[in-house]
C-alpha cells in the first residue's frame, strides 16, 4: 500500500491548497531537526558533482516550495540531494490575492499566480544565520532562488536582484537568478538580451566569493531566444540553467480548469524535455530539469535529455515522498 497516495493525499487534497501547504511547511519546520537525523544513507553511487559542488544525490527540491526558507533540515531529512529556497526578493511582499494555488487533479497538474509571497532577504537572512548557529544546517548543497521585488520597476530591476544577492550571499552553495516567473509583470521581459546582459553582468561583478550563479528559464520562450540565453550564459560565465519555471500555456488542460497563473506538473513534462534537450545540444552549460517529473521514468527522460540535475515540486505534492527514492532507485537500476 503507499500511504501517502493512499491516505495522507486524500486527506491534504481536502484541505485549501494553501493552508495544506502551510500547515505541512509548519510540521517540517518543527520536525525538520529530527528528520535529518534519520535521513537515509546516501548511496556513493548517485552522487553527483556539478558546478564544482558535490551532490550526494541528482533529486533537488524546487524553488517555491520552501520560499522562506523555514524547513532546510527537513528537505535532507527526507532524502534530496539539494534544496532551493525561495524565491526570495529584496522587500517582504504579500503576493497576489488569494485563492492563488489550484489543483488539477485529473491533469496531475498544478495552477499558481502566488507573485512572490516572501519574507524579503533581510529576514530570510536572519533565519539562515540563527539555523547556522544552531547547527542544523544541512549538509546537501543549498541554492538560493532571486527574484524581483513588485514594486521595484523593471528599469531598476538589476539593482533590486543585486540587494538581495549580496545580502544572501555567504549563505548560498548556488544562486538562481529567476527571470521566468509568469505571476511579476513584466518579469520574463529580463529574459530578453540587453536586460539579461545588464543584469547577469552585474551580478557576476559583485559576486565577490566566486559562487556558482544560474539562470532558470521559461518553457514559453522560442529557440531563438534560447540561443541568446545561451550565448549570454557563456559570455558571462554563469554555472548553470534551471530549465524550466511553470508555462503560461494552458492548451493541454481542460477549459474549464484554466485559470490565470503558471501550470506546472504533468501537462509540462514534455516542453520542458525538449529545451533541455536543446541547451545541451548546443550548449554545455550544466542543466537542472524541472517540470513535470511525476514519476522515474520521467525524471530518467530529463537525464537522458542530458541533465545533470533534476528537482521536484509538482510530483512532490502527488506522489509524496517516496518519488525521490523512486528515482534515485531507478539511476541505480539502470547503473
Ligand atoms: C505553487 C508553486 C509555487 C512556485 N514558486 C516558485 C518560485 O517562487 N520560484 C521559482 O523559481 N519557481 C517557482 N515555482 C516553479 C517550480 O519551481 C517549477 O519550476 C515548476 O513548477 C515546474 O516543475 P513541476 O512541474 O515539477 O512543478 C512554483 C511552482 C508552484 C507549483
Amino acid at each position: 500500500m503507499n500511504l501517502y497516495k493512499e491516505v495522507i493525499r486524500p486527506f491534504l487534497f481536502l484541505g485549501d491548497p494553501e493552508k495544506v501547504h502551510h500547515l505541512a511547511m509548519d510540521a517540517l519546520a518543527l520536525t525538520g531537526p529530527l528528520l535529518r537525523r534519520f535521513a537515509p544513507k546516501p548511496d556513493p553511487r548517485l552522487e553527483r558533482t556539478v558546478f564544482g559542488l558535490r551532490f550526494p544525490n541528482p533529486v533537488g527540491l524546487a524553488a517555491g516550495f520552501d520560499k522562506n526558507g523555514v524547513a532546510l533540515p527537513a528537505w535532507e531529512g527526507l532524502g534530496f540531494g539539494f534544496a532551493e529556497i525561495g524565491t526570495i526578493t529584496a522587500r517582504s511582499q504579500p503576493g497576489n490575492p488569494k485563492p492563488r494555488i489550484f489543483r488539477i487533479p485529473q491533469s496531475r497538474a498544478l495552477i499558481n499566480r502566488l507573485g512572490f509571497n516572501n519574507d524579503g532577504c533581510d529576514l530570510v537572512a536572519s533565519r539562515l544565520q540563527r539555523l547556522k548557529e544552531s547547527g542544523h544546517w544541512p549538509t546537501v548543497p543549498v541554492g538560493i532562488n532571486l527574484g524581483k521585488s513588485k514594486v521595484t520597476p523593471l528599469a531598476e530591476a538589476t539593482a533590486d536582484y543585486l540587494l538581495s544577492f549580496e545580502r544572501l550571499q555567504h549563505f548560498g552553495d548556488y544562486f538562481v537568478l529567476n527571470v521566468s516567473s509568469p505571476n511579476t509583470p513584466g518579469l520574463r521581459n529580463l529574459q530578453d538580451r540587453a536586460a539579461l546582459d545588464e543584469l547577469l553582468g552585474h551580478v557576476q561583478r559583485r559576486n565577490t566569493s566566486g559562487r556558482p550563479v544560474l539562470v532558470k528559464i521559461a518553457p514559453d520562450l522560442q529557440w531563438e531566444a534560447i540561443e541568446e540565453i545561451l550565448a549570454l550564459v557563456e559570455e558571462h560565465k554563469i554555472a548553470g540553467i534551471i530549465a524550466t519555471n511553470t508555462t503560461i500555456d494552458h492548451t493541454s488542460i481542460p477549459e474549464a480548469q484554466r485559470t490565470q497563473g503558471g501550470l506546472s506538473g504533468a501537462p509540462l513534462q514534455a516542453r520542458s524535455t525538449e529545451i533541455i534537450r536543446f541547451i545541451t545540444k548546443h550548449s554545455k552549460v550544466p542543466v537542472i530539469a524541472v517540470g513535470g517529473i511525476m514519476n522515474a521514468d520521467a525524471a530518467l527522460e530529463k537525464f537522458d535529455a542530458g541533465a545533470a540535475l533534476v528537482q521536484l515540486y509538482t510530483g512532490y505534492i502527488y506522489e509524496g515522498p517516496g518519488l525521490i527514492g523512486k528515482i534515485c532507485q531507478a539511476l541505480l537500476q539502470r547503473g
